[in-house]
């Protein structure tokens, strides 16, 4: 049975996993993504880690073949391998990722990275909701807000492997810091983070000592937290969503106009919200619609595991890549 490694490359955390080639999850681990930026101790402890799954699972099934690794990193670049200067991770300048993996792996005929929402829309391409698809977009949103664009039935890659970065698309001039230093992205409201400045705007604009939000601390308040307090009626946390919902719509709205897709699919923490994201999100993309466009797009959530779709989606990278 043949079953490729899939890593998810997050803000705090590092998800592995085996897949095989319909898409189940063999085996999962997790380590840290550092904090202290020492690319070679975490490359170490990332082989270890895949090096001890891939053991666990041929022990189980001694006929598991692994033919390959696959990665999703936030800037990562497709074409040489490499994480860029990216914002919501601590290693500085270019990360030579692929080289440095493949080192620990020379055995391993297929090393290859991508983007991590990239590697979202691979897995919705190849096992979920856009299995019928050639044209749609995947926003995630996370620590960052990423995106992956398919036209055509192709990932949209350009010029230097980074298109696509949508979380970074200009939505208020002037506006909060993003991570990456400039002002008023789209990420530095809709992310997770954002959504918790957010809440924190509006409970010191209202003085709002009563909401079920108000004893968090701005490091613990979780996205989930902001939905469990959304349904007991809390109205910061109504609000929060109303808000993220505005402003994420707006950005689709561009997506949209420039792409035209079939659907746009949303993916992340802040989705298990439900329609508490969704329907103010669709309301105000309809709003910044053209009328050529208006009522045709379909924003859906994303229709692999949630605990899963990073790793299938790097994992997947993998079969596209025999497929060349
Ligand atoms: C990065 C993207 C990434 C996204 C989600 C953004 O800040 O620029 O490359 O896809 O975060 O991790
Ligand atoms: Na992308």
């Amino acid at each position: 049975r043949k079953a490729t490694v899939g890593v998810d490359v997050g803000g705090t955390n590092t998800a592995i996993g085996i897949v095989d080639a319909l898409g189940n999850v063999l085996a999962k681990d997790n380590i840290d993504t550092p904090s202290h930026g020492d690319i070679a101790q975490y490359i170490t402890d990332l082989s270890n880690a895949i090096k001890a799954l891939i053991k666990s699972v041929q022990l189980v099934n001694s006929e598991i073949v692994v033919l390959g690794i696959g990665v999703g990193a936030p800037n990562g670049n497709y074409y040489n391998g490499t994480i860029e200067y990216a914002p919501n991770l601590s290693f500085r300048g270019i990360v030579h990722f692929v080289s440095l993996l493949k080192e620990k792996f020379p055995d391993m005929e297929y090393v290859a990275l991508t983007n991590d929402a990239n590697a979202a829309a691979i897995g919705e391409m190849i096992y979920g909701g856009a299995k019928d698809m050639k044209n749609f977009v995947m926003y995630t949103l996370g620590t960052g807000v990423g995106s992956g664009l398919v036209v055509n039935g192709d990932l949209v890659y350009g010029a230097d492997g980074f298109a696509g970065e949508c979380g970074h698309t200009t939505l208020i001039p002037g506006g909060r810091s993003c991570g990456c230093g400039a002002k008023g992205h789209l990420e530095a409201y809709c992310s997770a983070p954002g959504m918790r400045r957010t809440a924190f705007e509006i409970m010191v604009r209202d003085n709002a000592t009563d909401s079920m939000l108000a004893d968090k601390s701005f490091k613990e308040l979780s996205s989930k937290m902001i939905y469990d307090a959304a349904v007991k009626g809390d109205k910061v946390a109504l609000e929060v969503f109303e808000q993220t919902g505005k402003w994420l719509g707006q950005g689709l709205a561009d997506t949209v106009h420039h792409l035209s897709p079939e659907a746009v699919f949303l993916f992340g923490g802040p989705t298990a919200a439900g329609d508490y994201i969704f329907k103010p999100t669709k309301e105000s993309m309809e709003a910044h619609l053209l009328p050529i466009f208006k009522g045709k797009i379909k924003i859906l959530p994303s229709q692999l595991n949630p605990g899963d779709a990073a790793i299938v989606g790097a994992s997947a990278l993998v079969w596209k890549e025999m497929e060349k």
